[in-house]
């Protein structure tokens, strides 16, 4: 039997799942690490902490599982996107790496649009210039911190660096590299003219390949620390979203998923690229080789959900922990109690900014229509509801593009919760299915390792083997009516309040 191993490098925390070649979890581990937030709208973290959780989380699932290191015939790499990774000649790195939903780089955004142009951006990377992607964060260092810029010698994405560590090789894959804002998107390869415009040296940037070639071998050191046999093919892998993608089976044209993790997205795969020219949504390429894939993402989703439980039902969260309930399923029962709609209480989720629809890191979070008779439940409901309304807004941009998927299955942390999965199902007003395997981006970078090693012949026919529908949650239409109101209303909030959002980004930093 083979055996394949996913690692999947999140924001939250590293988790390794070692899968048999029939997709069927062996054994799994996590490990958590710190985020840094110096400021607000500022998120920083160790990749040496990615690091250390990645090597004993692999050897974790090698120890736990009994399996041969020989019977594991690759690994694959899954990451959060967008995050800088500075290193100097001899591979150190050289400052923290400002990640995916840092919001700082609003003025470097205005400089690469202007040093580029709007639409040739867009023509070129199939994005306009925005404040979460690698570009701007690395004019962002080189403004602010020239000392580090002028010692920096490799430039890398999250996994990207760790694939660094297991074998040496400076290299990208395509999914990833996408969000960097130095991609030509339909070419797959690096832009000269981007670079060039921005003054980044080409030989910063790793060797880009698709997300299912052999990047690299893992090293001797490496195997010491990991329990992996050295020499083990480590493919490029994918960006978390592709990754997860994979992990679903949204592999073909018609079939979407809808991610709630710490962000929330929803990802429709397209055979031929497609680019919105307002830019509100990403297209980027797909781990399937020669495939694209669109994609809406808010900024604030799980982290929303997270916030509001770490904050206000702390004292749910422990009891739970005492009774060895799962603090989320208590969540969902709090938040059932209270009507559709939440009584009258809109959340926008912008707590860290938003991108789709609005391309706005001023965004701030908001509770609207509170009164006396609200209790805490209420406003769990609407912090739900809140994050189901902003992904509405991304799947009526792709429906406005004319993706109009028939398909739609949930994901993440978030799509577990059966409250939140009607939620969506009654938003959209469509069903929402939820795929066999709970694994998503490790077991999506399972199937390329496998792919890239000769076990499976191509992604659909792999994830025709491996994944299939669990269950479907149906739309109660007197909710979908329900829900089309508030949504009308929820999108003329924000319109209502952007220009004090960005009044009082101002006020604080006078
Ligand atoms: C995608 C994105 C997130 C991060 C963190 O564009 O920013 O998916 O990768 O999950």
């Amino acid at each position: 039997m083979a055996y394949l191993i996913g690692v999947d490098i999140g924001t939250s925390g590293t988790k390794t799942v070692l899968f048999d070649e029939a997709g069927r979890t062996v054994a799994d581990a996590l490990y958590e690490y710190p985020l840094y937030q110096p400021k607000a709208g500022w998120a920083e973290q160790d990749p040496i902490d990615w690091w250390v959780a990645t090597y004993e989380s692999i050897s974790d699932v090698i120890a736990k599982s009994g399996v041969n290191p020989d019977d594991i015939k690759g690994v694959g790499l899954s990451g959060q996107m967008h995050g800088l990774v500075m290193l100097d000649a001899a591979g150190n790195v050289l400052r923290r790496s400002i990640i995916w939903c840092d919001q700082r780089t609003s003025e470097e955004c205005a400089e690469i649009t202007e040093l580029v142009g709007k639409e040739k951006l867009i023509e070129i990377t199939a994005n306009p210039a925005l404040t979460g992607f690698t570009a701007s964060k690395i004019m962002w260092v080189k403004k602010h911190e020239p000392e580090i810029f002028e010692k920096c010698r490799k430039i890398l994405l999250p996994k990207d660096y760790i694939r660094y560590m297991l074998t040496g090789e400076f290299a990208t894959e395509v999914s990833d590299a996408s969000g960097m804002q130095l991609l030509d998107v339909p070419a797959r390869n690096w832009s000269r003219y981007v670079l060039d415009k921005l003054g980044i040296d080409i030989g910063m940037l790793g060797k880009v390949y698709e997300s299912c070639e052999v990047t690299g071998q893992i090293t001797e050191s490496a195997a010491k620390l990991t329990g992996l046999r050295p020499g083990t093919p480590v493919v490029g892998g994918a960006g978390d979203q592709a990754a997860s993608a994979v992990g679903c089976g949204i592999v073909r044209e018609g079939v979407a998923s809808v991610t709630i993790g710490t962000s929330g997205v929803v990802f429709a795969h397209t055979d031929s690229i497609k680019i919105d020219p307002l830019g509100r949504v990403h297209t980027f390429c797909h781990a399937v080789p020669g495939a694209w894939h669109v994609m809406g993402v808010t900024q604030g989703a799980g982290l929303s959900f997270k916030w509001m439980r770490d904050n206000f039902f702390a004292a749910e969260k422990l009891t739970a922990a005492q009774t060895g309930d799962d603090p989320n399923y208590v969540m969902d029962q709090i938040a059932k109690n209270s009507p559709v709609g939440a009584g009258g209480i809109i959340y926008l989720p912008y707590l860290m900014g938003e991108r789709t629809p609005h391309l706005d890191p001023f965004a701030r979070g908001v509770f609207f229509g509170l009164s006396a008779i609200h209790e805490k439940r209420d406003l769990l409901r609407a912090v739900l509801e809140g994050v189901v309304f902003s992904l509405c807004d991304c799947m009526d941009i792709l429906r406005e593009m004319g993706i109009n998927p028939t398909s739609v299955y949930a994901a993440g942390g978030g799509g577990n919760s059966k409250l939140w999965r009607q939620m969506l199902a009654d938003a959209f007003g469509m069903s929402i299915s939820v795929s066999s395997s709970k694994q998503g981006g490790a077991l999506g970078v399972a199937i390329l390792a496998g792919v890239g090693a000769g076990v499976y012949k191509s992604v659909p026919e792999a994830c025709d083997a491996i994944v299939s529908e669990a269950s479907r949650t149906e739309p109660i239409a007197e909710n979908t009516a329900k829900y089309a109101k508030i949504h009308k209303f929820y999108k003329k909030l924000y319109a209502d309040l952007r220009e004090d959002f960005a009044e009082l980004a101002k006020i604080m930093e006078s």
